[in-house]
């Protein structure tokens, strides 16, 4: 009796504490640790793999494993959206490219930016409640073909996922910020970078890597997300085949190669698209580019050298091929299939699909029966010339007779940054569209037989010969942005919106609106059936990431983060200043101000006296293309300094800034071991000579 009465009074006060510790835990204040512990630690893969019961959250890259950036969230909306007003902004204090796509669990925000440092904040108030920064060493900008960017994070479990620029993959914990493990991806003596978001499928973290523009092999690997242990590894494109191949797909693969392209590294590198079909247990990866571009040089005598610039489909569980689709064989224009990849349930031609689709860099918007990798439909979302349709009957492209480049210069189109880029698109199941920000140009491509690989940069062997491009073949390159919504069942566009520039953002969409930045910094909303544009806000400085949105105590909330840059933003600018990296939060009914905008100091241009020869200053030219060109553009200037308005003083101390490294700290690599003191001495000609022209 006693025994019973005292088990029972256990049992009462055991069932006291706990529902007082529960309490307290619902209580903790939030924006917490313990607040964001609890509400983070729930995302596993129940709550991934159900994303409908979590409308409020943002808690993927994509917002859920299709990827498709629908939110179902509906307080803002056609009637109101004209009401949308500024509710916080908040300066990072950064000024180099924002790409991230933050992702947003009960109002916690985290999101990545320049070199790799993520940011954790309160979306109810603004405020940045820790910072990570992954001390990524600034030299590695020199393996950097597109700024120092990061996409986005990965959230499991209590914990944050980052892959870092020199190659890292970094569990954090999500309440403190404080790293848990980390490891090294990457072979760090090679050009291999991570600017993409990591994805957690089943318990493992995927990530991939990006340097096919500089000689590098691709491949993507799954890491135990608990310890960061290495489950398995698929790489994109075969290696040596002297020595054993890791997988049957990288035997049938080395059959499409010829010459010694392992050699020159063969690109392939997955560094964006993924997406997760959880009941076929299958992850989709998108591959890129050849390294180098040119498949005269890296492959001669042809061959469709696989899996370049394809939709592969793998084993959640053992990285084990099961399918692939390559958009473009024998890939030579740099055309990646990394772009984002969107799961969909749609009906085409009276039957319903379960398809993946995809607008790679090549043109083509493909759509694929994602259980077989069978071509359902493929057409031309913008202008597109090196070839004439997709056979649908061998699921191969036409391509058009002097595409290759291989005896001329030729203008193609699209140009290498792609009918279509990282900007992430978005599929609508109302409207059953997909909206992409996509670009109409074109580039001229040379075919380099003097191509010698050279690890320490670009390997493209797709330059034109110098100064050989005429004034007809810049008037031929048509350059425009504009986003589109396209009907993927039928193939077709269905409406367009002019856009700012070749450079626009991502798009995010709800069931009546579309929303989308612009290098202008315009931030606007339009129509989804229609694509009337039925909002905008002037951020005043260019925008490039994709918006997300979310609900927080009962109000929904649009966020973008707001960094010019990446790799047409650090080259060239549209808005009168570039403004510190920021994050902008919008609802109904905001009443916050604009931040005060900085004022950019006023330039002047340089002003001394070649002394070099015109054989210097062309050798300084030749230099300058090969390895300053990518970062500082002499015609305009992004986000980094055109070098003709920099200081008299500061350009006489060159050799010191280029050879020495003295403004490492500032992102400006070292060439210490790549260049001479006679060839500094030939670019500062260079750069005189190209200021005086101007003056002119
Ligand atoms: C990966 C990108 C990158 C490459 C490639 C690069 N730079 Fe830089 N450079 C930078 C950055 C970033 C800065 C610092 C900008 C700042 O002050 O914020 C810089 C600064 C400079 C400056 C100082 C400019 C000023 O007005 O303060 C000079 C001079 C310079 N670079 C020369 C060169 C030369 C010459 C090359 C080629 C040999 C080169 N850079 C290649 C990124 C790059």
């Amino acid at each position: 009796m006693e025994t019973y009465f005292f088990m029972k009074k256990t049992t009462l006060y055991l069932a006291l504490i706990s529902l007082l510790i529960f309490s307290c835990k619902k209580d903790a204040p939030k924006g917490s640790a313990e607040h964001i512990e609890s509400v983070t630690s729930q995302v596993d893969d129940q709550k991934l793999s159900n994303p409908q019961d979590s409308p409020n959250d943002w808690m993927s890259y994509g917002l859920n494993y299709s990827e498709d950036r629908f939110s179902p969230l509906e307080q803002i909306n056609q009637s109101n959206v004209n009401q949308l007003g500024l509710a916080w902004s908040t300066d990072l204090g950064t000024n180099r490219g924002i790409e991230a796509t933050p992702l947003v669990v009960d109002g916690i925000m985290f999101l990545s930016g320049p070199w790799s440092v993520v940011y954790a904040m309160d979306t109810r108030t603004g405020k940045i409640l820790w910072t990570y920064d992954p001390q990524v060493p600034k030299q590695t900008a020199i393996k950097v073909c597109c700024d120092v960017v990061n996409r986005g994070v990965a959230m499991y479990k209590g914990n944050i996922f980052v892959g870092t620029l020199d190659g890292r993959l970094i569990s954090i914990k999500a309440s403190t910020g404080k790293e848990n493990w980390s490891v090294i991806t990457v072979d760090t003596s090679k050009a291999y970078t991570i600017t993409g978001a990591p994805r957690v499928y089943d318990g493992k973290v995927i990530i991939g890597n990006s340097g096919a523009d500089l000689g590098v092999r691709g491949y993507v690997t799954a890491y135990n997300a608990e310890d960061g242990k290495e489950v398995w590894r698929f790489y994109t494109v075969p290696g040596d085949p002297s020595k054993p191949f890791e997988s049957k797909a990288m035997e049938n693969a080395a059959k499409t190669w010829k010459g010694e392209w392992w050699k020159l590294g063969g690109g392939g590198t997955a560094w964006d698209g993924f997406a997760y079909d959880k009941d076929l247990g299958y992850v989709y990866i998108g591959t890129g580019n050849g390294s180098p571009w040119n498949r005269e040089v890296r492959s001669p005598g042809g061959g469709d050298n696989l899996y370049l610039s394809s939709i592969v489909a793998v084993d959640v569980k053992t990285g084990e091929y099961k399918w692939h689709y390559q958009t473009t064989p024998g890939e030579t224009w740099d055309y990646t299939a990394v772009q984002q990849l969107i799961l969909a349930d749609i009906n085409i031609a009276g039957k319903d699909r379960k398809v993946i689709m995809q607008a790679p860099k090549n043109g083509f918007f493909y759509v694929l029966d994602r259980q077989s990798g069978e071509l359902l439909n493929a057409n031309p979302y913008t202008y597109v010339n090196w070839a004439t349709h997709v056979d649908m009957k061998t699921g191969r492209p036409v391509e058009t007779p002097f595409s290759r480049y291989e005896k001329f210069n030729m203008q193609i189109a699209p140009s290498p940054i792609g009918g279509h880029n990282w900007q992430a698109m978005a599929y609508n199941p109302v409207t059953k569209l997909v909206y992409i920000p996509s670009r109409e140009m074109s580039y001229l491509y040379g075919n380099r037989k003097d191509f010698k690989y050279d690890p320490k940069t670009w390997n493209t062997a797709s330059e034109i010969d110098e100064k050989k491009e005429t004034k007809e073949d810049k008037k031929a390159q048509k350059v425009l942005g504009r986003l589109i919504a396209w009907d993927p069942a039928l193939g077709k566009e269905v409406w367009r919106s002019e856009g700012a520039s070749f450079w626009d953002a991502g798009v995010l969409t709800t069931k009546e609106l579309v929303f989308q930045g612009n290098a202008m910094g315009m931030f606007s909303a339009y129509e989804a059936k229609t694509g009337k544009k039925v909002w905008s806000y002037d951020l005043k400085s260019g925008i490039v990431a994709p918006p997300i949105t979310y609900m927080v105590d009962g109000e929904q909330y649009i966020t973008v983060a707001v960094g010019w840059g990446g790799v047409m933003g650090q080259y060239a600018k549209f808005t009168e200043s570039i403004q510190p990296g920021r994050i902008f939060t919008f609802k109904i009914n905001g009443k916050a101000k604009m931040p005060a905008l900085i004022q950019e100091e006023k330039k002047t241009l340089l002003d001394v006296p070649v002394t070099g020869s015109p054989s210097q200053v062309a050798h300084g030219q030749q230099l300058f293309m090969k390895l300053c060109d990518a970062c500082h553009n002499l015609a305009g200037g992004g986000t980094i300094p055109n070098l003709t308005y920099s200081k008299p003083e500061i350009i006489g101390m060159i050799e010191d800034i280029v050879k020495k490294g003295i403004f490492v700290p500032k992102g400006m690599p070292s060439f210490g071991d790549r260049v001479s003191s006679q060839d500094v001495k030939d670019i500062q000609q260079y750069i005189y000579s190209e200021a005086a022209k101007k003056k002119k």
